[in-house]
């Protein structure tokens, strides 16, 4: 459909209305593959079908099986929590097609993104330089992050005349996998920090260094700020510190916990975060 039709329009909108108005939006549940099947079988064929009948089978057969994440007795993963304002806001992006990938196509995009960015880098306590981009989501951020740290690392070895190498991170064993992932693509491997009680602290990454021979490839040090498992923030400000002794990158993972912070009674267990 590329002309405007009335009529979808306002079947549309009006099921975002009620769905929006929900105060206590229904967890939903699992799916019956077979049951699912049954219910998509020859959905996409020659024809077009009417509106109508194709949000029906998404109201009645599909919605229920997608566990809303914007519900208030959603507990399970991270995917979203989104507010109604932003819920709203994403319909906005939708209608426009809104893509925010350079100044060039997307000024009024990209100076609210960079607006947003500076608030929660401020937040943060990150120096006036700091900057970015939103990304998907915590397993794009830390791809993205463990990039930067690589190139980074070997930019400084060409410049003063040494030799590729395969280089390691300092992780601990609490990191999220996408962490293991992300090294996995960028070529490089892990030095796993064993943590006391989940937490990864100053004094549990100096003992694993001293437990190697040699750590001249190590480049980074990723600390979380929020485990998966147990919400647990690392010693930030000690990991920063044996970072900056060293010269490594220091990444923190607060793709879990890292909201944690606008939170005015818990801003201080994130201190060390602005070493990042
Ligand atoms: C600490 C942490 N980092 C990274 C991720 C990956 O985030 P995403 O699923 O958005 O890629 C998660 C997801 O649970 C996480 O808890």
């Amino acid at each position: 459909m590329h002309k405007f039709d009335p009529a979808m329009t306002e079947l549309i909108t009006d099921y975002v209305k009620e769905r929006l108005a929900m105060a206590d939006t229904s967890v939903d549940g699992l799916g019956d593959r077979q049951q699912l099947e049954e219910v998509m079988a020859d959905l996409i064929g020659d024809g077009p079908r009417p509106a109508k009948e194709v949000l029906d089978i998404y109201v009645d057969h599909l919605a229920e099986t997608i566990l809303s994440s914007d519900s208030p007795r959603f507990f399970a993963f991270i995917p979203a929590a989104p507010t109604k304002a932003a819920l709203l806001f994403d319909m906005v992006v939708s209608a426009a097609s809104l893509q925010g990938c350079s100044w060039l196509e997307a000024a009024g995009a990209v100076i609210a993104e960079n607006q947003a960015l500076r608030v929660l880098a401020d937040v943060a306590g990150l120096p006036a330089s700091a900057g970015g981009v939103f990304v998907s989501g915590g397993s794009a951020g830390n791809l993205s992050a463990l990039v930067v740290a690589r190139d980074a690392a070997r930019h400084r070895r060409t410049e003063a005349g040494l030799p590729e190498i395969r280089m390691r991170v300092i992780v601990s064993d609490q990191a999220h996998s996408s962490i293991k992932s992300a090294l996995n693509i960028v070529s490089m491997d892990a030095i796993v920090v064993p943590t006391s009680d989940g937490r990864m602290t100053e004094e549990n990454v100096r003992a694993a260094i001293a437990k190697e021979r040699e750590y001249g490839d190590v480049v980074a040090i990723v600390a979380t700020a929020g485990t998966t498992n147990a919400g647990i923030i690392d010693d930030l400000a000690g990991v920063a510190k044996v970072a900056q002794e060293h010269d490594w990158w220091f990444h923190v993972d607060g793709a879990y916990g890292g909201a944690g912070m606008l939170s005015r009674s818990l801003r201080h267990r994130y201190d060390g975060v602005e070493l990042a």
